[in-house]
């Protein structure tokens, strides 16, 4: 496993792949890693010849008063854990060369970012995919692996992949659980004791979804009504609980086929979100 940092150096390895011929499978993480991303890194071990795995914290993605300064980096225990996984290179780019002075390009994917988490993110979806495309372009996947975990970001990285004719498939894993069906995530470190155990009431909140339409209702405004009332005395805030459409992001009023019900909340200081795909099963 090598460890990389300049921009350059990775180009030319991705090239030498490309020369091989070998299929390049790509993970993009702001590492601090968990199951949810070794999950990624399995498959792209399974899919292709040679695995690369990206490690940035982009500060692009964090509004001013969000945690960029705060978010978890440990470089040392995330080599520890990939190095039997059978990762070829990491690679960690400085910010001063993602982004250096007088940078001035950013991509958009509109209508899909201000949607969901864009509403209370403004500016995330662009950095998110301003950074992946820049990725993309320095690592020449083949295949580049996203977790469902953050599924309006998957569904917005697979319209730009389509818009701008980026020659990468996308593939979406599911999302990865605790024990108790906490979805993890690396934000999951700010929670404290007591916050953490209340935090299980999300995954508790998307079961009582599931069982509502497999029990026949298929009224979103009921169902979104339901999972607040239940996940209500164990948080803080809501910023969102919504049921959409998988492919627009738009609220869907019922459920005829499926829907995601997709939802952002605070735990204290921390804001968690998670999702489940709702289906209908009388009409599929
Ligand atoms: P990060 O939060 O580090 O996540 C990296 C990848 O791991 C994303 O595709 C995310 O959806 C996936 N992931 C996170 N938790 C997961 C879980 N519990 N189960 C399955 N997959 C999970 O997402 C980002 O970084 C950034 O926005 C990035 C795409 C790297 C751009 O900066």
């Amino acid at each position: 496993m090598r460890v990389l940092h300049s921009i350059t150096s990775m180009q030319k390895i991705s090239k030498e792949f490309q020369r091989q011929g070998k299929i390049i499978g790509f993970v993009p993480t702001m590492g601090y890693f968990h199951q949810g991303h070794l999950s990624l890194m399995l498959q792209a071990r399974k899919d292709t010849d040679k695995v690369v795995v990206s490690i940035f914290v982009n500060p692009i993605q964090f509004g001013p008063k969000e945690d960029f300064k705060r978010y978890p980096r440990d470089l040392k225990r995330d080599l520890k854990m990939v190095k039997d996984i059978g990762v070829d290179i990491v690679f960690c780019p400085k910010e001063e060369e993602m982004y250096p002075e007088g940078y001035k390009t950013y991509v958009r994917v509109k209508e899909l970012e201000d949607r969901l988490c864009g509403r209370f993110r403004p500016g995330h979806f662009q950095g998110v995919c301003t950074v992946v495309l820049k990725l993309f372009n320095i690592v020449m996947p083949h295949i580049a692996y996203f977790g469902q975990k953050d599924a309006q970001q998957a569904i917005i990285i697979k319209r730009m992949v389509k818009d701008l004719n980026i020659p990468v498939k996308i593939k979406v894993m599911p999302i990865v659980r605790e024990s108790d069906g906490l979805a993890m995530s690396s934000r999951n470190t700010y929670l404290n004791k007591k916050e953490r155990e209340d935090a299980v009431i999300l995954y508790r909140g998307l079961q009582l979804a599931k069982e509502l339409v497999k029990s026949g209702i298929n009224d979103s405004a009921y169902i979104i009504e339901r999972v607040k009332k239940f996940i209500l005395p164990k948080i803080t805030k809501i910023d969102y609980i919504e049921i959409v459409d998988y492919k627009n992001l738009l609220p869907l009023k019922k459920i005829e086929k499926e829907g995601l019900l997709a939802l952002a909340v605070w735990i204290g200081k921390t804001r968690l979100i998670d999702n489940i795909i709702l289906r209908n099963k009388k009409n599929i």
